[in-house]
């Protein structure tokens, strides 16, 4: 009975002690190979993950910045380069726009630059910690692709910030007829803070004033370095706009952009997040659907007042007077840089 107890007892040690060192053994496995780890290894030939990137790339990696009015097609137009084998952008990091809006503030009161200067904390500092905290979000958010690319709607609005710290960097903006993408907004209930999602006039006012800081940005920078892309051009002339933009990012013609639909989920190809309010619609092919939704929808007044709400409309080609005006007109060529009426930017105040 005795032997019988120290047996059971012999047992039981022996069957912790194994399941113990089974367990401390798959805690102490290596975990997968991070995005920056393997980026690192393509990139730089090299995977030391104690060297930051900044060491090196201080400034110089070409990277693209997608941006726009939220609803513009922003999302559509980074999955059609997330198609080709060269680019990788993914999904939104939601913070390089809000760091970019911190930036901004820092050195916008004298009193505070003083302060700041006073702690050596100097606009060079700063420069180069937002530097290395894009850098790392962008590389590290998705896999590794030879040309990086972010899409963040409003980071846009530091469109010439962007371009002093990150020389090399060509920036896309998406402009859509502000009448949709109000209405699109107001009718998913996309909320933008300071935005009064029950009033077309307030939207369509506001819409007009952020697409005016972001496209006088996109015009000082010049068209070597932004490109406006018109969202009904993209969708009903998806092979020439594409071509046109790959020449512009000096990327070689991959046709799969034309079909990003097929890519999904495949690695390499395009990666979506389940909570991005536009996933459903661009999980489809690119298609026309979207273009006049917006007719009927906005209040008599406001359609009378239109020219004065969003004189961002007749800026950027789109006939306010027209519901909707004729989008398969044809535009002439870089007829957006041709505006002289504002070539001085307007950007959200940063440092020079
Ligand atoms: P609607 O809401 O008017 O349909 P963003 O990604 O910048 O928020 O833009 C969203 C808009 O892009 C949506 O407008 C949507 O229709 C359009 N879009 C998304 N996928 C598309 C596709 N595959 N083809 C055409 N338009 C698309």
């Amino acid at each position: 009975m005795r032997n019988t107890r120290s047996s059971l007892l012999l047992g039981c040690v022996l069957f912790c002690s194994a399941s113990l060192l089974y367990l401390g053994m798959s805690g102490i496995e290596c975990p997968p190979k991070s995005h920056r780890y393997r980026w690192m290894e393509l990139n730089l030939g090299s995977a030391n993950q104690s060297l930051s990137l900044m060491e090196h790339f201080p400034e110089d990696t070409p990277l693209i910045f997608i941006g726009g009015f939220p609803r513009s097609g922003t999302t559509l137009m980074r999955v059609m380069l997330d198609a080709h084998n060269a680019v990788r952008c993914g999904e939104e990091t939601r913070v390089i726009p809000r760091l970019l809006a911190m930036r901004a503030t820092w050195s916008r009161s004298v009193k505070e630059r003083m302060r700041l200067d006073e702690a050596g904390v100097t606009d060079q500092v700063l420069d180069s910690a937002v530097r290395a905290f894009l850098l790392e979000v962008i590389v590290g958010h998705g896999e590794p692709a030879p040309r990086l690319c972010n899409k963040d709607p409003f980071a846009l609005k530091s469109l010439s910030y962007l371009s002093r710290i990150f020389p090399k960097a060509k920036f896309v903006l998406m402009l859509r007829d502000g009448r949709a993408t109000v209405h699109s907004m107001i009718s998913r209930k996309v909320t933008i803070s300071g935005f009064d999602l029950s009033s077309y006039r307030d939207c369509l006012t506001k819409w007009s004033s952020a697409v005016e800081t972001m496209f006088s940005q996109c015009q000082a920078a010049g068209e070597s370095i932004c490109l406006p892309v018109r969202y009904e051009q993209l969708v009903l002339h998806a092979e020439e706009e594409m071509r046109k933009l790959l020449h512009f990012l000096e990327l070689q013609w991959d046709p799969s952009v034309l079909h990003h639909e097929e890519l999904i989920g495949k690695a390499g190809g395009v990666s979506l997040s389940k909570v991005e309010r536009s996933t459903d619609q661009v999980m489809k092919p690119v298609n026309t659907d979207a273009l006049s939704k917006w007719v009927g929808h906005i209040p008599s007044d406001v359609i009378s007042d239109m020219a004065e709400i969003a004189p961002m409309l007749a800026r950027l080609g789109y006939d306010p007077h027209a519901n909707p005006p004729d989008y398969t007109r044809p535009e002439p060529t870089g007829s957006l840089f041709n505006d002289s009426q504002n070539l001085k930017a307007t950007e959200t105040p940063h440092p020079s």
